[in-house]
């Protein structure tokens, strides 16, 4: 089988994107010349999540106008359109932006604009997931959320990413409760080999109820948990190049398990822009790892649309 064309011609939804990670080099180069801001150019070499996201957070300072967020979003829903990707869940984190006193009206408006191009011209379908710093407080997540709720329509749910460690799921339990009885739906990152990891997953589960679990493939330690998202179909966004520059390691082995066991593992790109893959590119590397089927490829992109937050009439003419 040639891999690289099976893989480039299966359609594609892609559940686990920063659009912060998708800032590539020249885009961020332009944009910093744009608006006569010093930037510093990531150098790579992370090594753990808190390596990365040292060099992560400072590149966002390139991002000033509405019209920077647009051409960020535009150049990633391109490139996943030239990958076949036709629904994608984006990622961002507004107050890495709103905290260098960029509004959020701007940063919300630049991916919208780009988000509704990219239907009509790329035919791409994308919404929004609002991402909260778990390194940040409670009362800030939650005034976020109140800023978010007039863009309701344009975010479909939200998510938790971040520093990980002294963070864990309970500190934003009232975020997520509100953010659910407005409507969002939920999900968290729950990163690889983090301290208190498991307990984490457990947490995600039972006591905030999430509908999805970002990473989360430590869950192969605790039987009960992996019967847990069986049993309520909660689907994983496994980033397999993502976890060889966090941890040294793709994961492929528990990925793999995880999908042969009936978990809904889907596959994506997390930080492509820092960590060289695309969807396409996780696909290949994992399948190479763990000696994917064909079959199994195309059980991730099934996973991917079924537990994608598509509304059910789009989402089922994939299935
Ligand atoms: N923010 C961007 N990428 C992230 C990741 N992989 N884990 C936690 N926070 C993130
Ligand atoms: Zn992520």
């Amino acid at each position: 089988m040639d891999l690289e064309r099976f893989v480039a011609d299966m359609p594609k939804a892609e559940l686990h994107v920063h659009l912060e990670g998708t800032l590539e080099r020249d885009l961020l180069i332009r944009l910093a010349e744009r608006n006569g801001v010093d930037v510093p150019l990531p150098e790579g070499g992370f090594t753990d999540l808190t390596s990365f996201l040292a060099q992560y957070y400072p590149a966002m300072r390139a991002l000033v106008t509405e019209q920077d967020f647009f051409d960020l979003a535009w150049g990633y829903l391109e490139r996943a359109a030239a990958q076949r990707v036709r629904h994608a869940e984006l990622f961002f984190d507004p107050q890495a932006h709103t905290g260098r006193g960029v509004p959020f009206p701007t940063v919300v408006a630049g991916y919208r604009r780009a988000i509704v191009r990219a239907e009509r011209e790329l035919g791409v379908h994308a919404d929004l997931i609002l991402c909260f710093l778990r390194d940040l407080s409670a009362e800030h997540a939650m005034s976020t959320l109140m800023e978010a709720l007039p863009y309701r329509d344009w975010i479909v749910g939200v998510g938790l990413d971040s520093d990980e460690r002294d963070n864990p799921p309970q500190k934003f339990a009232a975020v997520f409760a509100r953010a659910r009885a407005e409507g969002f739906l939920l999900t968290m990152h729950c990163d690889i080999d983090q301290p208190g990891s498991i307990e984490n997953i457990r947490t995600a589960l039972t006591e905030i109820e999430v509908d999805r679990v970002d990473h989360g493939t430590n869950v192969v330690e605790a039987p009960d948990l992996v019967d847990l998202l069986r049993e309520r179909g909660i689907g994983l966004t496994c980033c397999p190049i993502s976890n060889g520059f966090v941890t040294d390691d793709m994961k492929a082995t528990e990925i793999a398990s995880l999908l042969r066991s009936g978990v809904r593992v889907t596959v994506a790109s997390d930080d492509p822009a820092y960590f060289g893959g695309y969807v396409a590119e996780n696909l290949v590397a994992l399948t190479r790892a763990a000696g994917l089927t064909p079959d199994e490829l195309v059980q991730l992109q099934r996973n991917a649309f079924a537990v994608s937050w598509l509304a059910p009439f789009r989402r089922d003419a994939f299935l």
